[in-house]
């Protein structure tokens, strides 16, 4: 079978992007775009190579993340199959670029930093919420659902889905102390600029189900919190 890649190039991010095709043959119907962007890379000078990141291969780890034909999609987890003739290759557009496919998600994981998503205390496991744990620690901090949110900007004080998931783990074991804190953090942060259109849910290449996650943290966090008052 063949496609057209239509790649968008650039070799750093002061450089006009601009679009280069690559014809590609392939026969495995499994074959996926981060095997595609391999093999032509294979047969490129390396100067000529397309710049993009991987390191799982097996959509483990977010860093595959990129446009496919429009679409915030892990390439390691992308069929070409699933694709026509032509497939278009562009980096995430929410993300300052670096070169090629090759974005700076920097700000994914400042957002980590900057709220501290983290326990100071012991977290407080139960039977009861080890699904909602199970669910939130999925996420791979890929960005697709940033990519896609009407409301995320590396700017804003709202810092979406790929903080509210880890933040979701947090709200579930936190001990009565750290509560305060974490709820705090959601309430700001996330709560009070999600516009709860769900484009998040419906791209997450995980298909963590950022509702569920977002309802019951909402319940804890929000609901609860008031009911006390
Ligand atoms: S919630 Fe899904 S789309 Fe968002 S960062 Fe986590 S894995 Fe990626
Ligand atoms: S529900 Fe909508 S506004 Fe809220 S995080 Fe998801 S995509 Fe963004
Ligand atoms: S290379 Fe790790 S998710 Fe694609």
């Amino acid at each position: 079978m063949k496609v057209i890649f239509e790649i968008l190039r650039r070799k750093n991010a002061e450089e006009k992007p601009y679009i280069q095709n690559f014809e590609y043959e392939y026969t495995d119907p499994l074959e996926t775009v981060a095997t595609a962007l391999k093999n032509i890379n294979e047969s490129l000078p390396f100067p000529d190579r397309i710049r993009w990141e991987c390191s799982c291969m097996q959509k483990k780890c977010g860093a595959c993340a990129m446009l496919i034909d429009g679409r915030p999609r892990l390439a390691c987890d992308e069929k070409l199959a699933d694709h026509g003739e032509r497939i278009r290759l562009e980096p995430l557009k929410k993300f300052p670029p670096v070169a090629d496919l090759i974005v700076d998600r920097q700000a994914v994981f400042d957002s980590l930093k900057e709220l501290a998503v983290w326990f100071e205390n012991t977290a407080e496991p139960s039977e009861k919420r080890a699904d909602t744990v199970h669910e939130a620690s999925r996420c791979l901090q890929c960005g697709c659902c940033l990519e896609v949110c009407p409301n995320f900007s590396t700017d804003s004080k709202f810092k979406g889905m790929a903080a509210a998931v880890p933040l979701s783990r947090l709200i579930a074991e936190a001990d009565e102390d750290e509560k305060k804190r974490i709820f705090k953090t959601y309430s700001k942060n996330f709560y009070a600029g999600c516009g709860k259109s769900l484009a998040c849910r419906d791209i997450c290449p995980a298909g963590i189900d950022t509702e569920e996650l977002m309802v019951r943290s909402n319940a804890a966090a929000i609901w609860g919190k008031k009911r006390k008052k």
